[in-house]
């Protein structure tokens, strides 16, 4: 039997095909734009991921035989507000995850409300991204389209809807709406009070590895898909993607070094930082996990290398650091403001420590630190609320670099690890979907037997001492600086 996993990701979409060995059988993609209506705005029209998803499946079908195909899963770009009339056609286009219109409705929700009341019925804090603030937006600004929603869906449960005809979510998902109740996994009476949104406007949460329904006839025989094939929940692309790499067990950890770097740990508990730092979201493994999410991650790198010194060899530049532990210049990575822990778009990059005996590679060294440093914010919040962390699964670009792991080691005190798959979200969904037909007892299992680390780099206690006291001093620069941030982006 196959498995398909659908990445509904921002820019494009990727399908991904499994068998119960994990193998992958084939792939396929497409890919659809954004728009950006006003400065800070971004939209997709949903009708563009139909399309695409299904000539994907139609590019599957070159590859295997559609028929094999049990069941179908997702990994989706999370937070994206998708409306739905009474015919359940789409109202307009979908307002998605980075989009930064709603700075006003997350002041009302988290100052006016106040952040604790909100956290206390989410787990979270408001931000502009999140679903619930943007629902304020559709109301106040567009009252006529905020009248005719009968549905409120999620990128990827708008095409589980099409598939299936179930109004469905996934507790994974649902968490960055700001209108669950992370801890119970049901909708929260307050925040559709607040959102003025009923509950049968929202659609049904299930666990990720779920069935939500079987596929409906006529899509079946348009698509070339049995006609028995099990739609499961699925998950956001961050839980999916945990999936994708058999993190689903207490206190595993991602840390994924892409254009931004995120924190993803799984963990058995419901836990809350006081300050709503990390986000405490369901995982798609019928628990919970935290998550911090930097903006400059391995951008903060590529700046560096591509802008200011101007190579495009970045390993070679790297070989010319000579040692760890010994640089004395750090650099704050917020190029494009931060948001896990300081949740401020106001914060800079700086660079601080430089003598004249600098060095073009003591630079490079602060930047790839810095970076990891910050990092490790997101790990030291989790690991104050009890979460012990002692190895991450390294991914995304920047994890191809052994320095960046060796640093990542050595500052966070961990071991680091490399696994088999980079397929991300996709071959998340596969697996959800392979649980969700019974070929694995539990998505614990699926990622036991499916999952393999190749590469383990491990920390070496002189060199953590090191970085221990760097990091000390790493954690004084932001709030020493903060106040002249704001003053920066002010002038
Ligand atoms: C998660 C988040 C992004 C989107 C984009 O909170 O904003 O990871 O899901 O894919």
């Amino acid at each position: 039997m196959l498995y398909l996993g659908i990445d509904l990701g921002t820019s494009s979409i990727k399908l991904v095909v499994m068998d119960e060995n994990g193998e992958i059988k084939a792939s396929a993609g497409g890919e659809y734009g954004l728009s950006f209506p006003k400065p800070g705005w971004s939209e997709q029209n949903p009708s563009d991921w139909v399309t695409q998803m299904e000539a994907s499946i139609q590019k599957l079908g070159e590859q295997i035989n559609l028929k094999d195909i049990a069941g179908i899963s997702f990994g989706g770009q999370m937070h994206g507000l998708v409306i739905l009339d009474e015919n359940d056609n789409v109202i307009r286009p979908a307002i998605l995850w980075n989009d930064g219109r709603t700075q006003e409705e997350c002041d009302y929700l988290n100052k006016t409300i106040g952040r604790e009341k909100i956290s206390a019925y989410t787990a979270n804090m408001a931000l502009t991204g999140f679903t619930a603030p943007k629902i304020l937006w559709v109301k106040k600004n567009e009252p006529e389209n905020f009248a005719k929603i009968a549905k409120i869906m999620l990128p990827k449960d708008y095409l589980a809807y099409l598939l299936s005809g179930v109004h469905c979510t996934d507790v994974s998902d649902a968490s960055g709406m700001l209108l669950m109740d992370v801890e119970h996994k049901c909708w929260s009476k307050e925040m559709m009070e607040l959102c003025e949104v009923k509950e049968e406007q929202l659609a049904k949460i299930f666990e990720s590895y779920e069935v939500v329904g079987i596929i409906k006839k006529d899509v079946a025989e348009r698509l070339g898909l049995s006609e028995n094939v099990k739609i499961i929940a699925g998950a956001g692309d961050n839980a999916a993607g945990a999936v994708g790499t058999g993190t689903t067990k207490d206190g595993m950890c991602i840390v994924s070094l892409g254009t931004s770097g995120t924190v993803f740990v799984s963990c058995d508990k419901f836990a809350v930082d006081d300050a709503n730092a990390l986000h405490m979201f369901a995982h798609a493994n019928g628990k919970y996990h935290l998550m911090g999410c930097m903006l400059s991650a391995a951008s903060s790198n590529k700046w560096w290398m591509d802008e200011i010194i101007g190579t495009k060899e970045y390993a070679e530049e790297q070989k010319k650091i000579a040692a760890l532990g010994g640089n004395h210049v750090y650099y704050l990575p917020y190029l494009m403001g931060e948001r896990t822990p300081h949740n401020n778009p106001n914060a800079r990059g700086t660079f601080t420590g430089m003598t004249m005996d600098t060095t073009r590679a003591d630079m490079t060294q602060a930047v790839l630190e810095g970076v990891t440093f910050a990092l490790r914010d997101s790990i030291e919040i989790a690991r104050s609320l009890g979460v012990k962390i002692d190895r991450v699964r390294a991914t995304g670009g920047g994890a191809k670099s052994p320095l960046w792991r060796k640093m990542l080691a050595n500052i966070m005190n961990v071991s680091v690890e490399v696994i088999n798959s980079e397929e991300g979200p996709g071959y998340g969904g596969a697996i959800l979907a392979a649980v969700g037909c019974g070929a694995f007892a539990s998505v614990e299992e699926a990622g036991d037997k499916l999952i393999r680390v190749v590469d383990v780099t491990e920390p070496d206690a002189e060199l953590v001492a090191k970085y221990e006291k760097k990091y000390q001093v790493f954690r004084k620069l932001y709030p020493a600086l903060q106040p002249v941030f704001d003053e920066v982006a002010n002038i």
